[in-house]
């Protein structure tokens, strides 16, 4: 079965109240938008199709970041969600596959009632996904008979009646692309909103003798979000669902609900999550890691049996090797981390390549910024850095050489050398106590006089 994804994203969502458009705002540290994307990406589509309008170069450059071959159709005025669809129709000339409508701000549909609704399609014209609201509130109504759809009826036009039915429209369908043009073409305006209703549809399909039919879902997967303080629960579902994910995947999280995870965020089989960890997006977990409380990492990848934190921070770029220890208030920021290295405590590595068995000492610092341009530090193996070293790159340390603690060291360390960089220690015998003589003797003058 060849699909065409056809996604919704054109409007402003003005009840988020925000110049950013609704579609932009994040779940996960991923637009919704990209969440949506991802859903139908499952089913494989030979096109994606997606329908911009307000701030329309933002919303096709998030789309692009995530899917190059994806295509951007302009829809400037919003007259509706059959209209929407329509302006996808010329990229589509000539496809005569399905086409599967989503909505830019339906974020969690999953891959499984997807494929569900390609299954009813076998047997049906239309596929409208449905699901049974706890509070139908504003959502369309599916008017079912004989186990039949019959139409959709928009809340803002509902009977009392129609108004009580629980079975609500996700927005999702499924047709066949020229039919679905075709029915789109003979969609009115005339009701409570003067909108093209992509949902009429459905009624004018029957009209017609096609056959229609809801498959239904979990609400959960069909939420619309269209506030702010929807946006906050819809974050909170998505954060619910991961968790069980990943536990339900062999991780260990020790405290749950104090995790927070990423759209994209892996972690293998055997990992331990302590308490009050964020994953920001790009991060991925090797078996058998360990995170420790308090980390926050984004942008990183760290191998089997690393330990990181408590109180660590990987920023973007950075690669931990096998049994790598990063310790408490150390930052690393685009930096290779050789197996068995640690860096256990205070530090800050950017722009850094470390090798194997090196050991960092509390407090080094790579300085990687001149105050115009980042600079390279290397460090080669089983290297020991004294604790305070400030390393002024671009500069490197070769394979088994040594800095002294307190060390600035501006100029390259062969390999196997020892290389100090501090002023000299110099010694004045009795010196303390006789200055220390002399202080307090200052200070009981100075009592005295002050009475
Ligand atoms: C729509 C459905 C409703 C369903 C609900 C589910 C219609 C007429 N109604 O209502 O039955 O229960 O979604 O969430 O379809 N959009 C455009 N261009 C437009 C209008 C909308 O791109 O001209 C986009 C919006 O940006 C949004 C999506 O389509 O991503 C849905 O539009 P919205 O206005 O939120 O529809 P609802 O009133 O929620
Ligand atoms: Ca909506």
């Amino acid at each position: 079965m060849s699909i065409a994804l056809i996604i919704l994203a054109a409007g402003k969502g003005t009840r988020m109240k925000s110049d950013l458009p609704k579609v932009l705002h994040e779940i996960g540290g991923a637009p919704m938008l990209v969440h949506a994307m991802a859903a139908g990406r499952t089913l494989d589509p030979d096109h994606t199709v997606i329908v911009a309008g307000h701030e329309a170069d933002a919303v096709a450059k998030a789309a692009r970041a995530h899917d190059e071959t994806v295509r951007i159709v302009l829809q400037e005025e919003q007259m509706g969600t059959a209209h929407a669809v329509a302006k996808a129709r010329s990229e589509l000339a000539g496809y005569d596959g399905d086409a599967l409508v989503l909505y830019g701000d339906t974020p969690f549909i999953r891959p499984e009632t997807l494929e569900r609704m390609a299954e009813a399609r076998r047997a049906h014209d239309v596929v409208v996904l449905g699901f049974e609201a706890a509070d139908p509130g504003r959502y369309g109504r599916l008017v079912v008979a004989d186990g039949a759809l019959e139409r959709i009826v928009e809340f803002k036009d509902a009977t009392p009646h129609e108004a009580a039915i629980n079975l609500c429209n996700s927005g999702v369908v499924m047709a066949p692309a020229p039919r679905l043009f075709d029915l789109i073409e003979q969609v009115g305006n005339d009701n409570a909103a003067g909108e093209y209703y992509l949902t009429d549809i459905v009624g004018l399909a029957r009209e017609q003798g096609l056959s229609a039919t809801a498959v239904t879902c979990d609400e959960s997967e069909t939420m619309g979000i269209n506030s702010r303080t929807e946006l906050s629960v819809a974050e909170a579902a998505f954060q619910a669902r991961r968790r069980a994910e990943a536990t339900e995947n062999g991780v260990t999280l020790v405290a749950p609900d104090t995790v927070h995870f990423a759209h994209d965020t892996y972690l293998g089989r055997d990992c331990l999550i302590e308490q009050n960890v964020i994953f920001g997006p790009g991060v991925t977990i090797e078996t058998g890691a360990r995170i420790r409380a308090f980390s926050h990492l984004e942008g990183c990848h760290v191998a089997r049996g690393a330990v990181v934190g408590p109180y660590a921070r990987l920023r973007p770029g950075t690669e931990l090797a096998e049994d790598t220890r990063i310790g408490n208030f150390v930052e690393v920021k685009q930096a290779q981390i050789g197996e068995g290295t640690k860096i256990n405590h205070l530090s800050y590595v950017g722009d850094a390549e470390i090798g194997r068995d090196s050991n960092i000492g509390a407090g080094t610092i790579t300085c990687n910024y001149d105050g115009v341009m980042k600079h390279e530090t290397r460090i080669g193996d089983r290297v020991f850095i004294g604790s305070d070293t400030m390393l002024v790159a671009p500069v490197s340390v070769g394979d088994d050489a040594m800095t002294g603690s307190g060390s600035v060291i501006t100029r390259d360390v062969a390999p196997g050398a020892l290389a100090v960089g501090r002023a000299r220690q110099v010694e004045k015998p009795g010196f303390a106590r006789k200055l220390l003589d002399l202080l307090r003797a200052r200070k009981a003058q100075r009592d005295k006089e002050r009475g």
